[in-house]
């Protein structure tokens, strides 16, 4: 691939002394290829057939603060992933003690509402939402402001029990920018999206899981391999059901009951001029597994 860099050993390196996890560096020796010369995070393929791309925030110093240079590597890390035809699931992760503290407070400090408005900040993190492949976050730790919003970007949230969901702003002069007030309302309800936002205070990942935030909570050692297993799973089947799967599961947050039925059903009939879904159908029926082409 294109992207592929030969500063392996570098960042490979650099995934050490951000994480101390020696244990993904081996995996990551083993079946994943490394990715550009990136600087605030780490691109990977990981999974047995290195087909879960799996993106990891890198900035410890700073718990991860999404600075403008490390969004939009991000964004240029799914276009890559987004092009790849093997990669069938994208994880986002960060380190045990950060997923991330929120957009970088330090960068915003003297930013003034001209620039702000005129250059339509933050309006460039939505790529993460776009991605028409399934995204899943694995948060463990802090997931504040803009990483408790970022997470929320992706399709899926598994959290380590020690991970943390806030949205902080408010403590200081703000408020959520990046979705907050309008995804965390539709996950957890208008009174705990209200208490969230209003008072600043985090919710566990225990908590998180009972209101539906997240749809799992792992030992933190466990989150990233079992969140890549799920990226493998997804993976497995076809990529352009799945993201017609995905398109019509996301119609539920854009409209009407009565539109995204419609829309579901439509997107159903059309799987029909697939050869995958004859393939899945008949393998269904012949007893065997499917041999998915993507087509
Ligand atoms: N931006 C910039 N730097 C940050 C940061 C942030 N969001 N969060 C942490 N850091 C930096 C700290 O400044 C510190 O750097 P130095 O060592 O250079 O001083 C380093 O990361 C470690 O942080 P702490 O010493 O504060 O670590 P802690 O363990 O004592 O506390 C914490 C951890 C509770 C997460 C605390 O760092 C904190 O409250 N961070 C800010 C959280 C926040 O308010 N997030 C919202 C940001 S605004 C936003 O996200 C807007 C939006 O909607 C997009």
């Amino acid at each position: 691939m294109a992207y592929f860099c030969q500063n392996v050993l570098k960042i490979a390196a650099s995934s050490i002394a951000g994480h101390g996890n020696s244990a993904r560096f081996a995996a990551y020796r083993l079946s994943s290829t490394a990715v550009p010369s990136y600087q605030h995070i780490i691109v990977e393929k990981q999974g047995a057939k290195t087909n879960v791309g799996v993106i990891t925030l890198n900035r410890p110093k700073a718990l991860n603060a999404l600075c403008d240079a490390l969004m939009r590597e991000v964004s240029t890390a799914l276009d890559e992933l987004e092009k790849d035809k093997d990669v069938g699931a994208v994880v986002i992760t960060g380190s045990e003690k950060a997923f991330a503290a929120g957009a970088d407070i330090k960068e915003m400090v003297s930013n003034t509402f001209s620039q702000v408005y005129g250059g339509n900040f933050l309006n460039h993190w939505n790529r993460v939402s776009t991605c028409k492949k399934p995204v899943i976050a694995a948060v463990n730790g802090y997931a504040l402001g803009g990483g408790c919003e970022l997470a929320m970007m992706c399709d899926i949230i598994l959290a380590g029990e020690n991970a943390k969901f806030g949205q902080p702003e408010i403590a200081i002069g703000t408020i959520p920018g990046a979705g907050g007030t309008q995804r965390l309302i539709r996950s957890v309800g208008k009174s705990k999206a209200m208490e969230m936002c209003l008072t600043g205070l985090p919710i566990t990942a225990q908590e998180a899981e009972k209101l539906g935030l997240v749809s799992r909570v792992l030992p933190p050692k466990e989150l990233v391999a079992e969140a890549i297993k799920m990226g493998e799973k997804i993976a497995s089947h076809s990529k352009l059901i799945v993201a017609m799967c995905k398109e019509s599961v996301n119609q539920a947050y854009e409209t009407t009951l009565q539109e995204g039925l419609l829309f579901e059903k439509r997107t159903f009939h059309t799987t029909f001029a697939t050869a995958d879904r004859k393939e899945g159908m008949t393998a269904f029926a012949e007893k065997r597994p499917p041999n998915f082409t993507d087509s």
